[in-house]
């Protein structure tokens, strides 16, 4: 079968598509045809052995997947031959088949094609976890969405609106605000690509007047300069979920916190869904009902073949990303 092999760690263009041999599923597993593999920035990350996680070498990366089940090892109970599935896998999706076990994996709705489902799990299990457990936004909070028209920054609007909050998506590029307003974004704020001081407290400055004084909860799954005017702006009592990273790692002054008796709040998805699977499954139940009715509308904005996983990855490295981006071995 053909994979996306990372041999070493090196820059996104420097892996390629290699001929391996066919998993074998080992016991617990499944193998699955994989029909799509989801992009996020762990990808651009891991292949370059900046992420928190290192596989063994070789590896694909590819984090998120769906496919039809095509065998099934020794001591797997609840998945069968044909099964439609999806799942967050960590690593080793960008191939043609996979072994899972079989706890990575859940049934995909029949409401829900393979690329969708593929650009699924990850994302919204981390919002809807971020919002709800950790944060517990209430409807008619205001929440502030950083880097908002990525992957992850529009689940974030799309599960903020369904629990009732007022969204203001914040991007630097005209195309991502049309988007994120597009997705059902209350409203929109344009911050730059490089921030010096005067910039970041315009930022600030906007934040406050949009939301009349402060916003009571941050979604930021960008830090770096955008962070701290950002902290600047939270509201008495808000919240502030710290989700990761793609701007730099950010240094906060903790007097903030006092001042406003706020909070600042991790979010980790992979590890809370590991240690508290049931929560996590009736997550996905939430989310799964969610769509069925129309009140999330995931979708995928470009579609990749597995020979263009590269540039797939690259889109992402750029900050060039719009929405959701898969790569399809269809
Ligand atoms: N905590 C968790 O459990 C969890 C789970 C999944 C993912 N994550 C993390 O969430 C983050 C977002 O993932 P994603 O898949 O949504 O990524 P994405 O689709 O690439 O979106 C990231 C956004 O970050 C912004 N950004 C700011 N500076 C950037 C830079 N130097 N390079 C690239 N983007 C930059 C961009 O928006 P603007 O250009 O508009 O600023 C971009 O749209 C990653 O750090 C990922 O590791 C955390």
């Amino acid at each position: 079968m053909k994979a996306f092999v990372c041999n070493e760690f090196g820059p996104v263009d420097s892996h390629n598509i290699e001929e391996v041999d066919d998993p074998v599923a080992g016991p617990g597993q499944v193998v699955v045809d994989i029909k799509a593999t989801g992009i996020s920035f762990p990808d651009v990350l891991i292949v370059q052995g900046l992420y928190q996680f290192k596989p063994p070498f070789p590896f694909s990366p590819g984090g998120e997947i769906a496919g039809v089940v095509s065998s099934i090892g020794e001591g797997v109970s609840k998945i069968k031959e044909g099964d439609r599935v999806m799942g967050s896998v960590g690593s080793g999706g960008l191939c043609e088949k996979g072994a899972y076990f079989e706890s990575q994996l859940m049934p995909l709705p029949e409401t829900m094609d393979f690329k969708t489902a593929a650009g699924f799990p990850l994302n919204y299990g981390t919002t809807y976890h971020a919002l709800k457990q950790r944060g517990e936004l209430q409807p008619n909070q205001t929440l502030l969405v950083l880097g908002a028209g990525g992957g992850l920054g529009i689940t974030a609007i799309h599960v903020g609106k369904a629990m009732g909050a007022k969204v203001i998506a914040a991007v630097s590029s005209q195309d991502k605000l049309d988007l994120c307003m597009k997705e059902g974004a209350d409203e929109g704020i344009l911050y730059s690509r490089d921030m010096d001081r005067d910039l970041q407290k315009k930022f600030s400055d906007q934040i406050k007047e949009i939301t009349g004084g402060g916003v009571d909860m941050i979604y930021d799954l960008v830090g770096g300069d955008y962070a701290e005017p950002s902290l600047r702006a939270m509201a008495r009592h808000g919240k502030y979920l710290v989700i990761g990273f793609t701007a730099g790692i950010p240094k906060m002054p903790l007097n903030l916190t006092l001042l406003k008796e706020c909070q600042i709040i991790g979010v980790f998805w992979g590890q809370f869904a590991g240690l508290n699977s049931d929560v996590n499954a009736q997550n996905f139940k939430e989310l799964f009902d969610l769509h069925a009715k129309g009140e999330i509308k995931p979708f995928v904005t470009k579609s990749y073949s597995l020979n263009e996983t590269a540039k797939a990855i690259k889109t992402l490295e750029d900050r060039n990303v719009l929405g959701k981006v898969v790569v399809s071995m269809e």
